[in-house]
């Protein structure tokens, strides 16, 4: 299947598929997502059979805009609807206690259900279009890493999805941040784009944080191993990187290495991706950076680590799931 560019009868022919219960797969400011009508628990099965994703991991389900939050869910708080009025369309989900019609299938039998609309322009007038809301993980394979470009979708999920719009590369580049709102506190599920610090200043309440965001379960599908790269990749520090490479290379291996600010000097057997020193930057490129380093059949990749600060969190969560410590090498 060949991305399709976004105009506007693609987004019609789009809305069509997805009302008859197909798989269209969509940019949004983030990822690419693989989209099912979510009030369609068979199109949404279409989905976990698609990404070989187990049944019990939920779906964000993104709609067009603040007001039908209370279409998918019951007891909204208030810190619900200001989050979304500050920032929505964004790249912020917010779990809330699903309302009882909300199909099981999209949240995984949980009670809650994962809602986000999205700031995409594309994402944006299909969601508008098509009226209901669209459920909508990643668009790559289980375990895999997550899409950027619609070229990266058509490689993994070519065959299982009827359209892939082409909206260009994601601007953000990581997936969104999640806040669960359900229990009695503010949680950060998983860390993105909009930090800690931002949400706690609209909150007036600190959010609850879990300590090591690399290795805690915190809901269903959060993994310590997750979005990685068919290579080993390893994050090594700046100030082993040299040593690592080298005897890597002098072994006669292939290498590859995300360089933060390293200037080790490409050869042959030496292919180097020097990454953004901005965390937003890094972030956008983050993962079409692996893809092209994991595509040439490399030994091992280095992942040179990025500062370990607050600014750094949601990409140091994502390289924490993508990669192994040197230690454990
Ligand atoms: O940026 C994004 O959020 C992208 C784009 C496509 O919108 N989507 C995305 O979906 O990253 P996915 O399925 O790859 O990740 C969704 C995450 C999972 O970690 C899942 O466990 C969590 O959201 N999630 C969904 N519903 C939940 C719920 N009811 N309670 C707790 N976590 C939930
Ligand atoms: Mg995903």
């Amino acid at each position: 299947m060949e991305p399709k560019k976004a105009d506007a009868a693609a987004i019609a022919e789009a809305v069509q598929l997805l009302r008859q219960g197909l798989l269209v797969a969509f940019p949004t400011e983030t990822v690419y997502g693989l989209g099912a009508d979510a009030s369609n628990a068979l199109a949404v099965q279409g989905i976990f059979a698609a990404k070989g994703r187990p049944a019990d991991h939920p779906l964000i389900v993104h709609i067009a805009e603040a007001a039908m939050l209370d279409d998918w869910a019951v007891h909204v708080p208030t810190v619900a609807r200001q989050l979304a009025a500050r920032f929505w369309p964004g790249p912020l989900a917010l779990v809330l206690r699903k309302r009882a019609a909300v199909p099981a299938v999209v949240t995984g039998g949980q009670e809650t259900v994962a809602l986000r609309v999205p700031g995409h322009p594309v994402a944006l007038q299909l969601l508008h279009a098509f009226g209901g809301g669209i459920a909508a993980p990643s668009a790559n394979r289980f375990c895999r890493i997550s899409p950027t470009q619609a070229a990266h979708v058509a490689e993994e999920l070519g065959a299982a999805v009827a359209m892939i719009l082409d909206g260009g590369p994601c601007q953000v580049g990581v997936e969104s941040t999640i806040v669960d709102l359900s229990g009695m506190r503010p949680r950060l599920l998983r860390p993105g784009h909009i930090g800690v610090a931002e949400l706690e200043a609209l909150l007036q309440q600190p959010l609850l944080v879990p300590e090591s965001l690399d290795t805690d379960i915190r809901a269903p599908g959060m993994m310590a191993v997750h979005y990685a790269p068919k290579t080993q990749a390893v994050c090594c520090p700046s100030a082993l990187l040299s040593g690592q490479v080298r005897a890597l290379l002098d072994s006669g291996r292939r290498v590859g290495v995300l360089a933060y600010q390293h200037g080790l000097p490409d050869n042959a057997n030496l292919h180097v991706v020097p990454m953004p020193a901005s965390a937003e930057g890094y972030a956008q490129s983050l993962y079409a950076s692996l893809r092209a380093l994991d595509a040439l059949q490399l030994t091992c990749i280095f992942v040179e680590s990025p500062p370990q600060t607050e600014a750094w969190r949601a990409v140091n969560d994502r390289l924490g799931k993508a990669t192994v410590p040197l230690a454990a090498v």
